[in-house]
């Protein structure tokens, strides 16, 4: 039944893993560096989410930042974009940080545990993001930060500003966050 439920969730608005070539590449390091995307916001030691991680871009980024006593939960529906991102972690020597999870982000099963969570051109893939925002709520900690980060080029600004108020009616508030190339953002925390 939950496998049903999560085949039933990649649908056709799901990027397909083969796709994520296409922005996942070296020059993506020049457009969205992570250190720099994410400056003030993960700190050494913390324990982050990367919701949606696809083949791992921010969450290897995010490895690093986290250093060694850190820890990324790397969460995707896609076996291909995992498996992709934990060679590319092995390579780098990052992948003992590195917790890999398959499935939709209410699958994960902790609570108030993570500092920041990061959704980054993937929230427009969820079909119900109500109970997006509300599985995300529980998950990080009171005092924790999510960055929402949209594709400008396919989201566009209404769309954007629906996916902010459900985040809000779900108990989210609004804190001044980064301005993110080729994008539309939001910071939110508690
Ligand atoms: C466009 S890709 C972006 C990947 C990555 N965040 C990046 O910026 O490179 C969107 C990813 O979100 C994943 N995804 C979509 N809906 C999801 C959900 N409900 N739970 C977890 N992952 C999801 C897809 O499988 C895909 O890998």
């Amino acid at each position: 039944m939950k496998r049903l439920r999560e085949l039933l969730l990649m649908g056709e608005h799901v990027c397909p893993w083969w796709l994520a070539y296409s922005f996942d590449n070296p020059v993506r390091r020049l457009i969205h560096p992570p250190e720099k995307v994410l400056a003030g916001l993960v700190h050494p030691g913390q324990t982050v989410l990367d919701i949606g991680c696809g083949m791992g871009h921010f969450s290897l980024g995010m490895a690093h930042m986290v250093g060694r006593q850190g820890r990324v939960i790397a969460l995707d529906l896609q076996e291909q974009m995992l498996t992709r991102v934990m060679t590319r972690a092995s390579k780098s020597l990052i992948g003992d940080r590195i917790h890999l999870h398959r499935g939709p982000v209410e699958s994960l099963e902790i609570r108030h545990e993570v500092d920041f969570a990061l959704a980054f051109w993937m929230a427009h893939e969820v079909p119900d993001q109500a109970a997006f925002f509300h599985a995300i709520k529980n998950i990080i900690k009171k005092d924790g930060r999510l960055l929402v980060a949209e594709p400008a080029i396919h989201v566009s600004g209404s769309a954007f500003q629906n996916t902010v108020r459900t985040a809000l009616a779900s108990g989210f508030q609004l804190h001044a966050g980064p301005g993110i190339r080729m994008s539309r953002s939001v910071l939110l925390g508690f």
